[in-house]
Order: structure tokens, then sequence, then C-alpha cells
């Protein structure tokens, strides 16, 4: 499965901040947005990654994250010229794509919580043709809306409604088999101008080949493109890592649990910033002697949120 990242758009709602910088480089407390959504793909198992973005910032997501290889990952990068809706970054990355099934993510969400890998590893082994995720929010009306029946069986989808059907929003990660390209080729612009991903959506539970997997209570989803959400965002971060000890989405260390990098790799990356605490976390993490007995495998893994005999 191939990974994509869309981090274009105007970032208009959070102007002036983004008049010169692209919204997804912002720091979320201790580091740029886009590592977050990363850090989901690369959860999630996906090791070939497209980040799209404007022609203007492309070059800063090159800067900031290079090829990949410190990584263990490849990543490459395409332009979309103008923010003309979420489902262009598939046919935008159609070569890539090449046919394969994708996770689409937008770079401007945050998922945490125990047991996240494993949820999204299980949606990826068990997607049929298009799988979403669902998330109970107290201002529905911002985002795509979910209605389903008893049995977790969508009915609607609706983008932004004025009278929302349900307390479901659908976040921005999205699972989808070969035919997305093709289906986000036929779509039709929206009344406010835009190519709508919840469209492509529907079109799929038309075909009823729609699912949608349901974040539950323990779950922390946010997008932060809003100021209030962005510093809701930096504020849960910095609490959840100064209670616990451990950085989140810090893209290093699980490459180093994945098995992408080496121990020397992680200590010369962390050496590198060893006068900010991002790299003094690194390094510490390759200096720690008893890591290794955590864990014999990548599904009994604590420190990626993976849930043991899930
Ligand atoms: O965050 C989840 C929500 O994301 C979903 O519930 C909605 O169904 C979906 O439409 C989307 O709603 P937003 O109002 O958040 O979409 P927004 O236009 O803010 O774009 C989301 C991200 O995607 C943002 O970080 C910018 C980027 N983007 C957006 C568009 C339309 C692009 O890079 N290019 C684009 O053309």
């Amino acid at each position: 499965m191939k990974g994509i990242i869309l981090a274009g758009g105007s970032g208009s709602r959070l102007a002036p901040s983004t008049d010169g910088i692209n919204k997804h480089l912002l720091p979320v407390y201790d580091k740029p947005m886009v590592y977050y959504p990363l850090s989901v793909l690369m959860l999630g198992g996906m090791r070939e990654i497209m980040i799209v973005s404007t022609p203007e910032d492309r070059p800063r997501f090159e800067k900031l994250l290079g090829d990949g290889s410190e990584l263990g990952i490849t990543l490459d990068y395409r332009e979309q010229t103008d923010p003309n809706g979420i489902p262009e970054a598939l046919t935008i990355s159609e070569d890539f794509i090449a046919g394969d099934d994708v996770a689409l993510i937008l770079a401007d969400n945050i998922f945490y919580g125990q047991g996240f890998t494993t949820i999204l590893r299980n949606a990826i082994k068990n997607h049929r043709h298009a799988t979403v995720f669902g998330y109970r929010v107290k201002d529905p009306k911002r985002f795509g809306v979910v209605e389903f029946d008893h049995h977790q069986k969508v009915i609607s989808l609706e983008e932004k409604p004025e009278d929302p059907k349900s307390d479901f929003a659908v976040t921005g990660l999205y699972i989808y088999d070969h035919q997305a390209v093709r289906m986000a080729k036929k779509l039709k612009y929206s009344n406010r101008g835009e190519l709508e991903i919840t469209d492509l959506n529907k079109n799929y539970l038309k075909k009823g080949q729609l699912d949608v997997e349901l974040l539950g209570r323990g779950f922390a989803w946010m997008d932060a493109g809003t100021h209030e959400s962005l510093f809701e965002a930096a504020e849960f971060v910095k609490i959840t890592q100064q209670r616990q000890g451990f950085k989140l989405a810090c893209l290093e260390e699980i490459a180093y649990y994945l098995g992408y990098i080496s121990k020397e790799a992680l200590y010369r990356k962390g050496k590198s910033m060893e006068k900010n605490d991002y790299g003094q976390y690194l390094m510490e993490i390759a200096e720690r002697k008893h890591t290794e007995q955590y864990w014999d495998s990548i599904d009994h893994h604590p420190m990626l949120g993976l849930v043991e005999n899930d």
C-alpha cells in the first residue's frame, strides 16, 4: 500500500501565521505539523510515501524531510497548483499509486491513542474497497459527517451539513483500493468550487463499498486547521509528552522501533541536534539498554501503541 500526505491548501484560516510558511510546517508544540500524519502512515506500515504540496512550499518539505532515507522510507514530492480539493491528491499521484491500494491523510490531522496502530494495521489488512474513520465530535458541522445504523453500516455521508444526521465526523484518513484514481477523475466541482473527498466516499458508498471504523473515547483526533485547534493540539502534545516522557510522532524513534534504522543512525541523528530536547531524546533512546526485551515482534510492541494479542 502506498501513502499520500496532502499538505497544500491556502492556509487562509491561519493567516497571517501562514502568509510566510505552509500551515503544515508550523510547529505543533515541538515539531512540525507534518510529522504527525507522517508518523501515522509509518505506523500503518507504509514505506513509500508521497507528499503533495504547493509549488512554492515543495522545496521546504524536501529540505525538512529529504528523500526519507534517514527514516528508512522513500519520500517523493508532487505539486498541487491550486487548492482544487482533496481528491486531487490522488489524481496528481496517479503514477506513484500505479494501481496499488493507497492511504491518504490530510497533513493537519493528528491521531493519538493506545491501540491506534493496531486499529490502523487491522483496517489496512481487512480493508475491502474504501475505509474511513469516524470520530465523535461536539461540532460535526465543521466536518464530513457519517451516519450509520446499529450494525455500523454507513447510511449517509454529508460534507459540512447545516443539520448533521450524527455526531460522527469523518477524519482526514482514507484507505482506498485501485479504483480511487479513476473515481476521483470523474468527480465534479461542488457548490463551494472544490472537488470533495466526501463525494468520492459517497460514490464508494453507492456501490456498497464503503466501510467505517470508529475511533472510540480513548482516542484523540484533532485537525489543527484553526488557531484554536492548533493551540489545543500543541497543548495536548505538551501535556501528554511531559506526563509520560514519550514523544508523540517522533519519526526517528518510530523508524528505529520498526527496524528501519540502526541504533547508530538514531544516535547520530540525535547527536546532530544534541543542544535541543528532541536530539537528546533520540540519543537517550539509542542509549537505552533494556529496550529490546520489551518486544519480540511488531505486534507486541508497547512503545508503538500496539495492543497485545489484538
Ligand atoms: O479534517 C477532516 C475533514 O477534512 C473532513 O471531515 C472533511 O470531510 C474534509 O472535507 C476536510 O475538511 P476541511 O474543512 O478540514 O478541509 P480543508 O479545506 O481545510 O483541507 C484539509 C487539509 O487539506 C488542509 O490541511 C489543507 C489541505 N488541502 C485542502 C484542499 C481543499 C490541500 O492541500 N489541497 C486542497 O485542495
